[in-house]
């Protein structure tokens, strides 16, 4: 998939036209205060070009997951307040997503000038792509444009239904989400490495059986790296293990070795004899994992294969942590990564989520290509999927 062959704001008079905006403004908040306001500031190009042409900009986006009910733990009103000093505008915002509030504050708009309406998600029939809902949404406005790439993997009503009753085209974001992502998949500069982590194995079947298609190197690291080494034969102690899928990382070993793709395990570990982060730890090679001690993080050696195998890259997608990075004492591993990316010249491509996070916190995020402000989005783009939120939109 590839948004260029979907209209862009650019293909489509705009000036004077009420417009709705989908945004993922769905960024972490502490007690009112945003901690992480990216997604906000790579709407900018949109909402600046949309109000240039003199448009009257109607932003919508779901927070967190009310469940179908108005929860004000959930109100878009912080990225509201962001989004007035970073545009230099007042954006108000409505009390309610498809009510009087929204109507009045949309139909109050002058040219030039942007509102923001409520949670979308404080109704149950957005997550239901109701199409009585999106009528309601679609209602507000005269175009409907989709820059919402963190939430393009979901079908719902703000992100795919209401493309079904207005002209539908895609921002700056998902025209750069789709075109670094897609590029990097579809022509690679070679040598082209993945490092996939996290938990689970299940969690990301799809995206290593599609980059065994392309890249030459796969690298696993985090928790589901215990599946695999058990598989093998090793002992992991009480390591996490996704018994049912020991069958399925054995295919996926096998696919690799016949398409002549480099499969890289952890050589060592960190080990801890709980899971909490004040455990106690030593570090043990794979073959020594002993019972009471479970795998929480890559150990220095393989630290150091792995940055080897990344420092040769000239493509490189990383998505998930090598353990459980949220907890100092197993934090090294993906710290170990992330400084390894940042010091290649590789083309590296981080998928959101943790590895995202991580990225950030380090510091490292100018140095690396593009950061995806998708978790999962990014996941399924790079699992090959289509995403609804890009397919509802119009064709060139
Ligand atoms: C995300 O943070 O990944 C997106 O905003 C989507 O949120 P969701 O997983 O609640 O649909």
């Amino acid at each position: 998939m590839n948004a260029l062959n979907k209209k862009t704001i650019e293909d489509i008079e705009i000036k004077g036209k009420k417009v709705l905006v989908r945004c993922d403004f769905n960024v972490p908040i502490n007690d009112g205060v945003i901690t992480d306001d990216k997604r906000i500031t790579e709407s900018l190009p949109t909402i600046k070009y949309l109000l240039g042409q003199g448009a009257k900009v109607i932003l919508c986006s779901h927070m967190g997951r009310p469940k179908g009910e108005f929860n004000m733990k959930y109100s878009l009103a912080p990225v509201a307040a962001r989004l007035s000093e970073l545009l230099g505008i007042e954006v108000k915002i409505a009390s309610d997503v498809v009510g009087e509030s929204a109507k009045e504050l949309a139909a109050s708009l002058k040219n030039g000038q942007a509102a923001l309406i409520e949670n979308v998600r404080f109704h149950a029939e957005e997550e239901k792509n109701d199409p009585g809902f999106a009528k309601q949404l679609a209602s507000l406005a005269e175009i409907y444009v989709n820059d919402a790439f963190g939430t393009a993997h979901r079908a719902h009503a703000s992100t795919a239904g209401v493309a079904d009753y207005l002209p539908a085209v895609c921002g700056y974001l998902i025209q750069k989400e789709i075109s670094i992502m897609g590029g990097a998949l579809e022509n690679p500069k070679r040598p082209f490495v993945a490092i996939l982590g996290g938990a689970k194995v299940s969690d990301k079947i799809g995206v290593i059986n599609n980059l065994l298609e392309k890249v030459d190197m796969i690298i696993i690291g985090g928790g589901m790296a215990y599946t695999f080494l058990k598989m093998q034969g090793y002992g992991i102690g009480t390591s996490i293990c996704e018994e049912n899928k020991l069958d399925l990382a054995r295919e996926l070993t096998l696919k690799a070795k016949a398409k002549d793709v480099k499969f890289l395990l952890p050589v060592d570990n960190k080990v801890g004899d709980a899971y909490k982060p004040d455990c106690n730890t030593k570090v043990v090679d794979s073959d020594s994992i002993s019972d009471g001690w479970m795998g929480l993080d890559i150990g220095p050696k393989t630290q150091k294969l792995f940055a080897d195998a990344i420092k040769d890259a000239k493509t490189v997608v990383w998505n998930g942590p090598m353990g459980v990075s949220e907890w100092d004492k197993f934090a090294s591993g993906t710290v170990a990564e992330a400084k390894a990316i940042a010091e290649s010249d590789s083309v590296s491509i981080i998928g959101g989520g943790d590895s995202a996070a991580a990225v950030e916190k380090l510091g490292f995020a100018d140095k690396m290509t593009h950061i995806s402000t998708g978790g999962g989005a990014s996941l399924e783009f790079l699992e090959g999927l289509e995403l609804p939120g890009i397919a509802a939109l119009n064709n060139k």
